[in-house]
């Protein structure tokens, strides 16, 4: 990415002390390279939708949510950019050509493939009447500019319903201690985060304990990315091995898990970060309470169960070399590797699902849930 070279320091924060990962202005984008966290903190210029797409595949912006927006927006900051002498309907197909490039970059969360969607028929509606490429290029400004204010706000709502949830739920406890996986936080979305959001929700309402965070083995997500978001938070949290977290729950230290998710089917299963099946395994055998935080854009009615989810398989290299695959060789030469990003997570296993429009639940006999009967009476 030729974003590299133009890395700048700066604080990882806005103004109100929240965490940015992605910073962005009409004509510019910077994203927080999230391969150097916690130890720098050094934001990448992304003038174009090849220099997004790169920097979605590398792993500077991670998370179903970010991911999305940063895809979005990068198309966005190029097309304000260009010296255009095009028509309307030249404006369209490059803009399509490019979203279509885009959705490329990493298969397994659903909400890139949904904003590109949307993004791709809001493109075709305005050209229908579009007189002007620049009117094609601004209607995709606005409609990716609202996907950045919109996920915030998402994320807040959700915060509140997860929160809400929980202590009605577990209302025999003063507080609760919750274990997350991955990093599901202000740097895996536009700010304040879902699982994470939650666990924010609970610490500022006063019913949070401590939240644990797993390593996240390969890439480190846990303990560079959420923990360096609890640090920052002045939350009271716990870094453990992925390996701990069966003991962890067996010393009855947990009273809930919450995870995000990268794509929900319709019966509930859900595809997260790989290990988060482990973990939801580990929950159920010790009754433990296991709830995924999403917003409905990581929902995909589309399918019905997720044995049909495409899984996303990464360099041998982040499991041979240490720190995900930057550090140096730890694992013995000539071994085969099997590398999947991600697993699914049975809906049976899944206490209820947390959305921006109110939490999904279902009757602890049942092995799905009714995502759609959800959807359209929310
Ligand atoms: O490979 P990553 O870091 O993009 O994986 C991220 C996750 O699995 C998150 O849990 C998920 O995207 C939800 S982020 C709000």
């Amino acid at each position: 990415m030729s974003a590299e070279a133009n890395g700048s320091s700066a604080a990882a924060t806005t103004a109100g002390g929240s965490l940015q990962s992605i910073c962005y202005e009409r004509g510019s984008l910077r994203l927080l390279d999230q391969r150097k966290l916690p130890l720098e903190t050094v934001y990448l210029d992304v003038k174009d939708s090849t220099d997004g797409w790169t920097a979605i595949r590398d792993m500077v912006v991670r998370g179903a949510p970010a991911i999305a927006i940063a895809a979005a927006l990068s198309l966005a900051v190029e097309v304000w950019n260009l010296d255009f002498n095009g028509t309307s309907e030249d404006a369209s197909s490059l803009l399509i050509k490019k979203l279509e490039y885009l959705v490329s970059s990493r298969p397994t969360a659903v909400n890139l493939s949904d904003a590109v969607e949307k993004l791709r028929s809001l493109v075709l509606k305005t050209v229908e009447t579009a007189t002007e490429a620049k009117t094609v290029f601004q209607a995709y400004i606005d409609a990716a500019e609202t996907m950045l204010i919109d996920d915030v706000a998402s994320n807040k709502a959700i915060g509140f319903h997860g929160a809400k949830h929980l202590r009605s739920n577990l209302d025999s406890l003063e507080k609760i201690s919750v274990l997350t996986h991955c990093n599901t936080g202000s740097l895996a979305t536009a700010g304040y985060g879902t699982a994470l959001g939650v666990i924010r929700a609970l610490r500022s309402e006063g019913f949070l304990e401590k939240a644990f965070c797993t390593e996240t083995r390969p890439f480190n997500q846990g303990s560079r990315l959420t923990a360096f978001e609890l640090v920052h938070d002045r939350i009271p949290a716990t870094l453990i091995a992925d390996s701990a977290v069966a003991a962890l729950m067996k010393a009855g230290c947990v009273n809930a898990v919450i995870v995000g998710a990268d794509r929900i089917a319709a019966n509930g299963d859900t595809a997260n970060k790989i290990g988060t099946y482990n973990v939801a395994l580990s929950a159920f055998h010790h009754g433990i309470q296991f709830y995924v935080a999403a917003p409905i854009t990581s929902i995909d009615l589309s399918i019905s169960s997720g044995e049909q989810i495409v899984i996303e398989e990464r360099s041998a290299k982040e499991l041979l070399h240490s720190d995900g695959g930057r550090g140096k060789q730890v694992a013995a030469s000539g071994i085969s590797v099997w590398n999947p990003a991600f697993d699914v997570t049975p809906a049976r296993l899944i206490t209820a699902i947390i959305t921006e429009k109110g939490v999904i639940i279902k009757k602890a006999s049942d092995e799905a849930f009714d995502i759609k009967g959800f959807i359209e009476n929310a």
